[in-house]
């Protein structure tokens, strides 16, 4: 099934506004009340054996995480399936654009099982490739094309990251943003990034890391008429940053910031570097969910932390460390919808499926998309390692 054109968080499925995308699951979802869904997820691991690599992303639920093989950020996760050539199914506890990115990374007879397809990600699907596409025509007709290198944020759909493979550009996560920019900023004289589809990660990058202005960004708004720029303002930019965010990650505000460094003394803030720019210049650390864990797990007994990265891990990780004081960046619970989609009901059942012989929700980019989006995904492994971080 190939849904790279779909936006993932609406849900209907077109023909059938009245469907919700995901919960449709051939044969039967056990009952999330069923006590008996731990022994049938361990069950069916057992009985899969090493056909079988389950993927769990640091922002899964407890209940999901204690069946993955391996946990990481969307950079290892990505290295992760590339290294398990061996794997018949690889089952990928995360969101879509990061199922795609594995199917792209593994051989022909992999196969790639989401289990449940509306797991989706609201900032991935703020970039639509007809949308890249006119912003790209708009820089032909600027004169600016020429000196562009497109580069995307892992969270973005298949075709988005084909668009940057074929016009010579490259993926990026949040752990090797700088370096991925370092790279897009020597490809040309005279560079300019055209950065996909996270306006802050693109701006935190620039600004905080590598020493560009806040000047030197521009932001192409796609609801906007020429994304709301003149030629001349496309001209002067050094980063073109489209206008997407993390809904997740846009709640975290400089004030609570304040609040509890009023409140917690010789509190340490750390993020995700898809929060606002006004709160990442306020934070002592910012990097990856990788990032975020080992910074927690090297931190004495008895520091303080405000954490600002989806509830799920920031909870896992005060539960990891009850000798640290581990407190949540934000005044309400804020949990991503779209990777909480993904529950031990819905792991069951795609796994018992898949023991029955039955490959359920099996995420297949097309070979002209995956060409080129293999260009970009292998331009990111080919950089120099180097950890994003703030200090
Ligand atoms: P990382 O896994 O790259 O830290 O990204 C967080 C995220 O938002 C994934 O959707
Ligand atoms: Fe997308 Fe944000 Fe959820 Fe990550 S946390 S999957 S970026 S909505």
């Amino acid at each position: 099934m190939t849904t790279t054109d779909l936006p993932l968080l609406v849900l209907g499925r077109g023909t059938d506004p009245a469907s919700e995308r995901g919960v449709d699951c051939p044969g039967s979802l056990p009952a999330a009340s069923d006590p008996d869904l731990v022994a049938r997820a361990r069950a069916a691991k057992e009985a899969l054996g090493s056909r079988l690599f389950v993927l769990g992303h640091h922002y899964q639920r407890d209940e999901v995480i204690q069946f993955a093989d391996v946990t990481g950020d969307s950079f290892k996760l990505a290295r992760d399936a590339a290294a398990r050539p061996d794997a018949e199914y690889i089952v990928f506890c995360g969101v879509h654009f990061m199922a795609e990115s594995a199917d792209i990374l593994t051989g022909p007879d992999q196969k790639v099982i989401l289990p449940d397809l509306a797991a989706g990600c609201s900032m991935a699907d703020m970039a639509r490739i007809a949308q890249v596409e006119d912003a790209w025509d708009a820089m032909v007709e600027a004169g600016i094309a020429d000196s562009v290198v497109p580069v995307t944020y892992m969270n973005s759909s298949a075709d988005i990251k084909a668009f940057c493979g074929r016009n010579g550009g490259a993926v990026c996560t949040s752990s090797n943003a700088q370096v991925a920019l370092e790279w897009a900023f020597a490809q040309k004289p005279d560079a300019k990034v055209l950065f996909l589809p996270d306006q802050h990660l693109g701006r935190n990058t620039a600004v905080l890391q590598m020493g560009y202005s806040l000047d030197d960004c521009v932001v192409w708004d796609p609801h906007k008429q020429n994304g709301g720029l003149t030629a001349e303002e496309l001209r002067d930019a050094k980063m073109i940053l489209w206008r997407g965010h993390c809904s997740v990650h846009g709640r975290f505000s400089a004030e609570v910031v304040d609040e509890l460094r009023a409140k917690i003394p010789d509190v340490q803030v750390l993020v995700h570097p898809e929060c606002k720019h006004e709160v990442v210049t306020k934070a002592d650390l910012v990097g990856s969910t990788e990032f975020i864990i080992k910074t927690i797990e090297a931190a004495p007994a008895g520091s303080s932390w405000a954490i600002g990265t989806e509830l799920n891990l920031v909870q896992r990780l005060a539960d990891a460390h009850p000798d640290k004081n581990i407190v949540f960046l934000d005044r309400t619970v804020c949990y991503c919808s779209t990777m909480n989609r993904i529950d031990l009901p819905h792991l069951v059942w795609a796994l018992e499926n898949l023991v029955a012989g039955t490959v359920v929700n099996q995420i297949q980019v097309d070979p002209e998309t995956e060409k080129w989006a293999l260009v970009a995904l292998q331009r990111m492994l080919d950089l120099p390692a180097r950890t994003a971080a703030k200090d």
